[in-house]
């Protein structure tokens, strides 16, 4: 595994699912990792206490990346708090299903919100910030339902593919400043995140899979971090799938 010592490393949705296991990576990795949560305060404490052996590494922030004027405040902390940011990791994303039809309004924009203007809200703070040291890591997790699309799930595959197009977009933006902006893309994980769907469609998602299998949480976390270290240096603008085939 490679070393991130020395790394900071911010993450959004550091304290369950996905977003854990990728912090718990970077730990281990010796990073020192700046996690956010949106208020879930009891996932957060179970992390700090999971985490213990860390303590020194880690510090734990609650954002509600959606908007802006907290997301500034973050930043504003940080940059009293620390001396550069090294990675940012847009983990944080929720999902809110209805048919297209059926979908009201206050559904479509706060997944919209969370997701895609979150992924912007947090680069840009990001990219400000790393311009400082010419050097820096942005990865955001989207979904295969970007090219795939899935009924039931139009603003969350429409906040997802944005998150592709901005990915691409902002790579070209920044390359010259040794910044390299990717996506990780992973299938069906089970986490929170998919444990309210019905028994009956997981088993029908689990078909879909040629791996005939979900992925774990790790499956996720070490391709962010494979993106993530320096080896990775010319790889811009790129989504890597973590699908088990899908
Ligand atoms: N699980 C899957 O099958 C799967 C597949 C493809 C892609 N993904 C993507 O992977 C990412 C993580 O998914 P997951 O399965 O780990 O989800 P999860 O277990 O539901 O965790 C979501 C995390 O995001 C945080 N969050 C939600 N809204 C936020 C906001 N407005 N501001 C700041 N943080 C917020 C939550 O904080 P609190 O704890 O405080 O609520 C929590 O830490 C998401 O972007 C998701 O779309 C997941």
């Amino acid at each position: 595994m490679e070393d991130f010592t020395e790394q900071i490393i911010l993450i959004t949705g550091a304290t369950r699912g996905i977003g854990k296991a990728i912090a718990e990576t970077f730990l281990k990795a010796g990073g020192t990792v700046i996690g956010v949560y949106s208020g879930n305060k009891e996932a957060a404490d179970k992390f700090t206490a999971d985490n213990q052996t860390f303590a020194a590494q880690f510090t734990l922030y609650r954002c509600d990346i959606s908007k802006e004027d907290e997301v500034i405040a973050l930043f504003a902390e940080l940059q009293n708090s620390y001396p550069r940011l090294d990675i940012l990791i847009n983990n944080a994303g929720i999902r809110q299903d209805a048919m297209l039809a059926l979908m009201d309004l206050e559904k479509w924009s706060r997944v919209i919100d969370v997701n895609l203007t979150g992924t912007y809200l947090m680069s840009k703070q990001a990219v400000l910030f790393m311009m400082q040291n010419k050097y820096g890591r942005i990865i955001s997790i989207t979904s295969p339902v970007a090219r795939l699309g899935f009924s039931g799930q139009a603003n969350y595959a429409a906040s997802k593919a944005g998150q592709i197009a901005m990915t691409k977009t902002l790579a070209k933006e920044v390359a010259r400043k040794k910044i390299t902006v990717n996506c990780v893309s992973p299938g069906f994980i089970a986490t929170d995140f998919i444990e309210d769907l019905p028994k009956e469609q997981l088993a029908e998602y689990k078909k879909l899979v040629p791996m005939r299998r979900f992925g774990s949480v790790d499956d996720v976390a070490n391709a962010v971090l494979f993106l993530a270290g320096k080896n990775s240096a010319y790889i811009s603008g790129a989504t890597l799938e973590v699908t088990g085939g899908l």
